[in-house]
């Protein structure tokens, strides 16, 4: 008998896994696990393959995803993440994923026609003015390894978060200076977005993923 408890809204833990109920049922977005209880479909929510989930797995508090909430997520890939943010939305939510990489975007634009609730753009998280019809969003969430990721997060916030809206950042050290200490790298990006935020939370996500700073946000 599994025990379901519901962490925040939309996210549960099952026994000691996390999960959202499945917004396309009978239907898997990776190889990711589907239970049903009580009538209702699952879907495990892996943390090793999203860092989100690695990060409630962590002990996260902050949780600006909510239904019918309006996000902007940066770096989506084929939409591991994004799925369950968009199980998590609801049907009159919108997700905004902004993918440059052709090959995966492509998968992502196949999720989007069976999720109204994801948009797909094809565009450089560099350049937020090409996507700039996307208007204020709720929170921000950003993945993308890449050495000017800061910058990336902090110019996307400036143009689209709402004032005290919730930014989370997935830091890659190995991206950002494979020369240095991950934890000297971690110090000097803290140090920047402390100038635009208030740090709420940091996790360290290993053991689901090496090298990598989790930081929530909040914009000043
Ligand atoms: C670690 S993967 C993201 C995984 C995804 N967040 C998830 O949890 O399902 C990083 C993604 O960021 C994308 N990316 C890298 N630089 C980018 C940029 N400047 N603009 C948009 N996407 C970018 C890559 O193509 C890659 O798909």
């Amino acid at each position: 008998m599994v025990t379901v408890r519901e962490i925040f809204p939309g996210v549960f833990m099952l026994d000691n896994l996390v999960a959202t109920l499945n917004a396309n049922p009978g239907k898997r977005v990776y190889d990711e696990r589907l239970t049903k209880i009580d009538g209702k479909e699952y879907r495990y929510w892996d943390p090793f393959r999203s860092k989100l989930a690695g990060a409630i797995k962590k002990g996260l508090h902050e949780f600006p995803f909510t239904k019918d909430g309006k996000i902007l997520y940066l770096g989506a890939s084929t939409g591991t993440t994004v799925s369950h943010l968009s199980d998590i939305v609801g049907e009159k939510g919108e997700i905004y994923a902004i993918e440059v990489a052709m090959q995966v975007i492509k998968r992502l634009i196949e999720l989007s026609d069976h999720r109204s609730n994801i948009i797909p753009i094809h565009d450089d998280a560099n350049q937020p003015n090409n996507y700039k019809e996307v208007g204020e969003v709720d929170a921000i969430y950003q993945d993308v390894a890449q050495p000017n990721q800061v910058d990336i997060l902090i110019k996307n916030c400036d143009m689209f978060l709402k004032k005290d809206g919730i930014a989370m950042i997935a830091i890659k050290s190995q991206s950002i200076d494979v020369t240095k200490r991950p934890d000297d790298v971690f110090e000097f990006a803290l140090m920047e977005l402390e100038k635009y935020f208030e740090i709420l939370e940091k996790y360290k996500l290993e053991p689901f993923d090496k090298d990598h700073l989790f930081v929530v946000l909040r914009k000043k």
